[in-house]
């Protein structure tokens, strides 16, 4: 059991965790290896259904996360055009049989599955981009709502509202715990995020960069040495845009659809296969891969438990020292 001191707050006693730290759902990244890590660290880890196969290699993971950690973690239950066929009831169903009890849902109103997860006792956060989403979530009876500001990696939605607005003016209108999104990387905006309201984090970007993430080290250096200007935001003309990696890849995708072009005319530059191809032999050109502005913050590839041991340390003494100090002077 760690010795660290907790950072409590309504979500870490809901769901069971010691720190208020989130590892958001990654596609291709959210597996055993990185959901355990992150569970052993005390934060609460997102094993990503469509990763994939099928609802049977699923429960396989799920079955690999309990051989790292007993502690608590999650499944992230996206819901969003695709390329390939997804049979969402049969991976939900996978994840409840599994006794798994912490979904996050993302992409559709988790409404019609709330009746199926209550019965199960599944607490759901539920991931949004909007005030509005979120209220919805709360109606149909989520636990907590985690919202990405504009700053995210993936999908940010339309209304580009960066999480300096979007975080208070959602703590504001919600009575269930909110976790801020988007841009966070490090002690500093986990202090911010309580301070705007919000009772934890999730991260994706910067988990990603972590030695435990299951992808190439050329890719996490990569991200060290981009700057919080290298990302592009694809699909904005077709109204799903998604915030990835500036490579030539993207960059080309995004101008084909600026001009005018459809989603059949990019769909050799931005298919999956290509995406986790950079993972996989770590080439940041060899396909379009989801990354946020956080990465302008990150100089380096910690393990998950120095990294969530460090920012609970420094937010404590950024609390205790800097801005006690503010106060005092
Ligand atoms: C590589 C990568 C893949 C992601 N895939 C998903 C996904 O499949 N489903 C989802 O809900 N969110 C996905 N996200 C978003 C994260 O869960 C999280 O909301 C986001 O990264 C937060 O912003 P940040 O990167 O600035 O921390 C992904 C993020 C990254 C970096």
């Amino acid at each position: 059991m760690s010795t660290m001191p907790r950072l409590r707050t309504r979500f870490t006693e809901t769901f069971g965790i010691d720190q208020p730290i989130v590892q958001g759902g990654m596609q291709w990244v959210g597996t055993a290896d990185l959901v355990g890590a992150v569970a052993e660290a005390g934060a609460l880890g997102m094993l990503t259904a469509l990763t994939f196969p099928d609802p049977d290699v699923l429960a396989a993971e799920i079955a690999r996360v309990r051989e790292h950690t007993d502690r608590p973690f999650g499944v992230n239950l996206t819901i969003l055009p695709s390329m390939r066929a997804v049979n969402h009831d049969e991976l939900r169903a996978a994840v409840v049989e599994s006794g798994v009890k912490v979904v996050e849902t993302a992409g559709a109103n988790p409404g019609p599955s709330m009746d199926y997860f209550d019965t199960h006792g599944v607490k759901v956060i539920h991931k949004c981009t909007s005030v509005r989403h979120a209220l919805k979530a709360q109606a149909v009876g989520v636990a907590a709502v985690s919202i990405d500001g504009f700053e995210c990696a993936g999908h940010p939605g339309e209304d580009d509202v960066p999480g300096l607005i979007l975080i208070p003016a959602a703590a504001a209108r919600l009575d269930i715990p909110v976790l801020a999104a988007g841009g966070i990387a490090d002690a500093r905006g986990l202090v911010a995020a309580l301070a705007l309201g919000a009772e934890g984090v999730t991260m994706g970007t910067r988990f990603l960069c972590t030695q435990e993430a299951p992808i190439h080290h050329r890719i996490k250096e990569a991200i060290v040495a981009a700057t919080e200007l290298d990302t592009e935001l694809l699909f904005r003309p077709l109204g799903n845009t998604s915030r990835v990696h500036s490579n030539a890849v993207a960059r080309e995708a995004v101008e084909v659809l600026s001009a005018g072009g459809q989603f059949s005319d990019v769909q050799h530059l931005v298919n999956g296969i290509r995406g986790r191809t950079v993972y996989e032999l770590g080439d940041p050109e060899a396909g379009v891969w989801s990354v946020g502005m956080a990465q302008g913050l990150i100089e380096d590839i910690p393990s998950c438990s120095e990294l969530v041991t460090r920012m609970v340390s420094e937010a404590i003494s950024l609390l205790d020292s800097r801005l006690a100090g503010v106060y005092s002077s």
